[in-house]
């Protein structure tokens, strides 16, 4: 499969009082059309970093970003930004939905903010409001809805202009098992059916398991690159015990 992302050699500072802190320190990936990857590693090891830097969020220090043959580290800020609107789609752990849109407004926001009226797109509007199961709820505010349907919507939201890549940290993390366990099958379906390429960062086995392939990061470094293959096709109990022998 061709590849969709790549990211070479990424070095990441942040500055911190007089001198900085070094997040990521060389790291180099590639991910290739319709892969689910997961990015799995403890807290403060640099999974959110990366996963900025590879959706055009933010900037690396040095190296360089390549989403769907466009190198977004080398544009200006405008046009880096146009990019990541066209190609990425972001999830994040609180959903960061606008309180005062209906859940079918923010999930066309992605078509306001691009200039459209929200009218010329109700029919994508409602075939992902489907696709995530909240048809029923459309008109409601954000808090009208329980945590897990919310997430729901930002899923739909980050979707909802077909990105080539959609990127996701720790999705699940402010949801309950059950609840975390609808959000990751949707982004599973999304993959295996739709042929959604996924970034996911996560500190779950249980979640990473869902991927294709997990990357192991650890003090802003790739440690491992572990295959798992398709979900349909292996035992996710059994990765799960491995990822956990591993310390993850
Ligand atoms: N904006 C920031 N300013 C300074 N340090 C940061 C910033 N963001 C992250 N860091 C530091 O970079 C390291 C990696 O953070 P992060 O990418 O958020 O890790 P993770 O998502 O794996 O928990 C940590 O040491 C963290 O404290
Ligand atoms: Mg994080």
């Amino acid at each position: 499969m061709p590849v969709i992302l790549e990211a070479r050699d990424l070095v990441k500072d942040y500055p911190l009082g007089e001198g900085s802190v070094t997040a990521l320190r060389g790291v180099s990936l590639s991910v290739a059309r319709g892969e689910f990857v997961a990015i799995m590693g403890a807290s403060g090891s640099g999974k959110s970093t990366m996963l900025q830097l590879l959706g055009g969020l933010d900037r690396p220090t040095s190296g360089s970003v390549i989403i769907d043959g466009i190198e977004v580290s080398a544009l200006d800020d405008e046009q880096a930004t146009l990019t990541r609107r066209q190609k990425t789609g972001f999830v994040f752990q609180f959903f960061n939905l606008i309180p005062l849109l209906s859940v079918a407004e923010n999930v066309g926001l992605p078509f306001l903010i691009a200039g459209d009226a929200l009218a010329e797109h109700r029919e994508r509007v409602d075939e992902l409001l489907t696709l995530v199961g909240l048809s029923d709820k459309a008109q409601h505010k954000p808090d009208q809805l329980s945590a897990g349907e919310q997430q729901r919507v930002a899923l739909a939201r980050a979707l909802a202009t077909a990105p080539a890549i959609l990127l996701a940290d720790e999705p699940t993390g402010n949801l309950d098992y059950t609840t975390g366990s609808e959000i990751l099958d949707l982004l599973w379906d999304s993959c295996d059916r739709l042929g959604q390429t996924i970034v996911l960062v996560t500190h779950d086995a249980r979640a990473a398991a869902y991927a294709d392939r997990v990357l192991v990061v650890r003090d802003g470094q790739l440690r491992d690159d572990i295959v798992l293959g398709r979900r349909s096709d292996h035992d996710p109990a059994a990765l799960i015990r491995r990822l956990a022998s591993l310390g993850l």
